[in-house]
């Protein structure tokens, strides 16, 4: 299952990105919001990062006005790896370097059709392990030692 939500702010280009996880076959769930209300994008972010983060989502899929607001939430999660992206280059890294179980949207800075080509990239893109590993080994480390208060 792919987790997917945001706020106002990115509720067109939300609609957009799921449009295309299901036109790849994929089981999207839609965490909301479901209307252009003013919401606060933390409520939105913790759904999606917290499905993630609990195994009951493979990755996942955040929009709010620049994506900063969503990335900040998205990365409190223990084995969260949220990656803004704003360029194909940067899509394709963040799988094959970060191996980024969320990606994260601008839906004031992207166009549908840009955002639907960065989601393509990450998936289908591989992490590619190696060195990366190692450097994700260490953020986890570090996830590990600011929980028990050793840092
Ligand atoms: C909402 O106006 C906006 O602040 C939000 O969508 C997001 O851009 C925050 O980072």
């Amino acid at each position: 299952m792919v987790a997917i939500g945001s706020d106002h702010g990115g509720l067109e280009l939300k609609a957009a990105v799921s449009e295309g996880l299901r036109q790849r076959g994929l089981d999207v769930v839609d965490f909301g919001t479901d209307d252009d209300d003013s919401v606060d994008y933390p409520d939105f972010g913790e759904k999606v990062a917290g499905a993630v983060a609990r195994g009951e989502a493979v990755c996942g899929v955040l929009v709010c006005g620049t994506g900063i607001g969503m990335s900040i939430v998205a990365n409190k999660f223990p084995g969260v790896r949220a990656a803004l992206v704003t360029d194909e280059f940067m899509a394709r890294m963040a799988k094959e370097h970060n191996n980024a179980n969320i990606l994260v949207l601008g839906g004031r800075v992207l166009d549908a059709m840009t955002a639907c080509r960065f989601v393509s990239i990450w998936l289908d893109a591989i992490f590619e392990g190696g060195r990366h590993q190692r450097r994700l080994d260490k953020i986890a480390q570090v996830e590990a030692d600011v929980q028990a208060g050793r840092i």
